[in-house]
C-alpha cells in the first residue's frame, strides 16, 4: 500500500546565491528563509515554547477551539506546516467527519516532510500524504488544482511584503484558504516575544552567519555580531536585523568573496509583518479573496482567517 509520495523540484535560489547578493547591496540582507537548516528548525521549535513567544499557543488556542468549524475537505493542502502538531489537532477533527483525507505537504526541506509524514500517517489509516519539495512559487504550479482547504498558518505570511502576499492568495483562488494571522498589539508585548530573556531568539538570529561559516566556509565570528529586534508601528512590523560590534572582514571561502564591516553595520535578516482586521480583509481582496469568518484568541493577539 502506497501512502505516501514525493514530489522533489530542484531548489532555483541557493543560499550562495543569497549571500552574495544579500551581503552585495545596501542596505545589506539575508532572506529569512534561510534560518532554517537543521540547527534553526531546532531554534525555531525552542522559540514556540518561549514564555514571551505567545505567537503559537496563541494560534494553537484558536485551532483546538474552532477546529470543528473550519470546513473539511477531501484534499489539504498545506504550506511551511513544520511539525505537523497543527495539522495534527485538525486532521483529528476531520476524520470524524469524513474517511479518508489527502495531505499534501509543501516545504523545501525534504527531512521535514518526511519527518510530518512519518509522524501522521500511523496516526490515521484513512491518510494518505502526496507531498511537494518545492520552493514556495514553484509548487504554487505543482498543487491540486481541484478545489482544495489550503493551510497556510503559523503567520508565516507576516514574512511577506505586501506584493508578494497578494500574489500567494491571488495564486490559491478556486481553495478554500486558511491564514493564521499575528495581530498588531502593544509594542512591549511585541519586543518581548523576539527580545526573549534565554536569548533563544538572538541564537536563532545569530545562526544564519553560523550557516554561512559551515556550508559556505565564511569566517564570521558569532562574537563580534548582536542580535536586534524591534517594532516598527508605522510598518506594522517586527524587524530583525544583526549588528557587527567591531569592525571586521569576514571572508567566505565559496563565494571567494571577502566583505568588510565596520561597527554599528547591520544585516536586515526578517521582517514579520503584524495585522489589523482592515487588512487582513484588504490583503485577501488584492488577492482575489474574501473573508468568509475569521476566529480570534480571547485577547484578540492572533486571528485564522477563512479565505474564499
Ligand atoms: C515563523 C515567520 C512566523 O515571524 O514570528 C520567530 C519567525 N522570527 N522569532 C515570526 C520568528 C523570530 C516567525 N514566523
Amino acid at each position: 500500500m502506497t501512502r505516501f509520495s514525493l514530489v522533489e523540484t530542484p531548489i532555483r535560489d541557493s543560499f550562495a546565491d543569497a549571500v552574495l547578493a544579500g551581503l552585495g547591496r545596501h542596505p545589506r540582507r539575508l532572506p529569512p528563509r534561510y534560518f532554517y537548516d537543521a540547527e534553526g528548525t531546532r531554534l525555531f521549535d525552542r522559540i514556540t515554547e518561549l514564555p514571551e513567544y505567545y505567537v503559537t499557543r496563541a494560534e494553537m488556542d484558536v485551532l483546538a477551539r474552532h477546529a470543528g468549524e473550519l470546513p473539511s475537505a477531501a484534499t489539504v493542502i498545506e504550506f511551511g506546516g513544520g511539525t505537523g502538531a497543527k495539522t495534527r489537532l485538525l486532521l483529528e477533527a476531520w476524520f470524524h467527519l469524513r474517511p479518508r483525507i489527502r495531505y499534501v505537504p509543501v516545504d523545501i526541506s525534504k527531512a521535514a516532510l518526511t519527518a510530518t509524514a512519518g509522524a501522521l500517517l500511523p496516526q490515521f489509516p484513512g491518510l494518505s500524504v502526496a507531498a511537494i519539495q518545492a520552493e514556495f512559487d514553484r509548487a504554487l504550479e505543482l498543487i491540486p488544482r481541484e478545489p482544495s482547504l489550503v493551510l497556510f498558518l503559523g503567520s508565516n505570511i507576516g514574512n511577506f511584503d505586501e506584493a508578494e502576499a497578494v500574489r500567494f492568495l491571488h495564486a490559491l483562488r478556486g481553495h478554500q484558504v486558511v491564514v493564521g494571522f499575528d495581530m498588531v498589539k502593544d509594542a512591549a508585548t511585541l519586543h518581548a516575544a523576539y527580545n526573549d530573556a534565554a536569548g533563544v531568539t538572538a541564537a536563532f538570529n545569530l545562526n544564519v552567519l553560523a550557516r554561512i561559516n559551515r556550508e559556505l566556509g565564511g569566517t564570521f565570528d558569532l562574537g563580534a555580531w548582536a542580535h536586534r529586534a524591534f517594532y516598527d508601528a508605522g510598518e506594522a512590523r517586527i524587524e530583525m536585523h544583526l549588528v557587527a560590534r567591531s569592525d571586521q572582514a569576514v571572508r567566505i571561502a565559496a563565494l571567494d568573496r571577502t566583505f568588510a564591516f565596520q561597527a554599528g553595520d547591520t544585516i536586515h535578516t526578517e521582517n514579520s509583518y503584524k495585522f489589523s482586521p482592515e487588512r487582513i480583509a484588504a490583503l485577501a481582496r488584492a488577492g482575489g479573496l474574501d473573508v468568509a469568518k475569521t476566529w480570534t484568541d480571547e485577547r484578540g493577539w492572533f486571528s485564522v482567517a477563512l479565505l474564499t
